[in-house]
């Protein structure tokens, strides 16, 4: 029996009200396992393009310093994000390349999995491939299998509450929750 709540956070890769990555961010709380609790990250939308000369100037911006705080602090990580021309949306990209220049690096040794909503075949499985890749020379640890790529997402939520009502899909979120939880108490010792 677990006694510690393991602290997760997600991110979204997505902006727009109507986002359907959102929505399924928004819906992992009700899917948790009882040992984990799950709650958003800060925003990430306000940091300027990566630049160097602003890093040396006037140091990390303060939203990218929140972000790594937050990701510092949690015990685990979801990415919720859609796909963008077969790869990572820019603005999500950019957040991870300002934190990955900081000193205490916030997604190294940390537990990580990865959701996608697409509207086509693949789900978003590209830019999955792409931030594995990239999560993965910073030293983060990526959890494998299920690996939850909604495809065809207008079919799967509620066309005006954007609720999350495919019932396969909420079957395999949940296992993978469960498993994600598993790997991360396998990592940080926490029982
Ligand atoms: C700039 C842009 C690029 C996109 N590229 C892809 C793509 O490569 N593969 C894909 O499956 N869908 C692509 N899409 C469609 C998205 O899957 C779809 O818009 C999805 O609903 C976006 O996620 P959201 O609902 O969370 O905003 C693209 C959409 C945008 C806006």
């Amino acid at each position: 029996m677990a006694d510690d709540k393991l602290n997760v956070i997600t991110i979204c890769g997505s902006l727009r009200k109507g986002s359907y990555n959102a929505s399924l961010a928004r819906t992992l709380p009700s899917l948790a396992p009882p040992g984990m609790s799950i709650t958003p990250a800060p925003a990430w939308d306000k940091m300027p393009i990566y630049n160097h000369d602003i890093q040396a100037g006037t140091g990390f911006p303060a939203d990218a310093e929140a972000w790594a705080a937050a990701i510092r602090a949690a015990d685990g990580v979801i990415i919720v994000s859609p796909e963008y021309n077969w790869s990572i949306p820019g603005g999500l990209k950019n957040a991870i390349d300002w934190v990955s220049r900081m000193k205490d690096v916030p997604f190294k040794d940390k537990p990580v999995a990865l959701q996608s909503c697409a509207g086509g075949v693949l789900g978003g499985a590209r830019m999955q491939y792409h931030l594995r890749q990239c999560l993965t020379s910073i030293d983060a640890f990526l959890f494998g299998k299920p690996e939850i790529l909604v495809t065809f997402a207008a079919k799967k939520f509620d066309e005006k509450t954007l609720e999350l009502t495919d019932q396969p899909t909420i079957d395999i979120v949940k296992q993978q929750l469960t498993g994600f939880e598993k790997f991360i108490r396998r990592l940080n010792g926490k029982k």
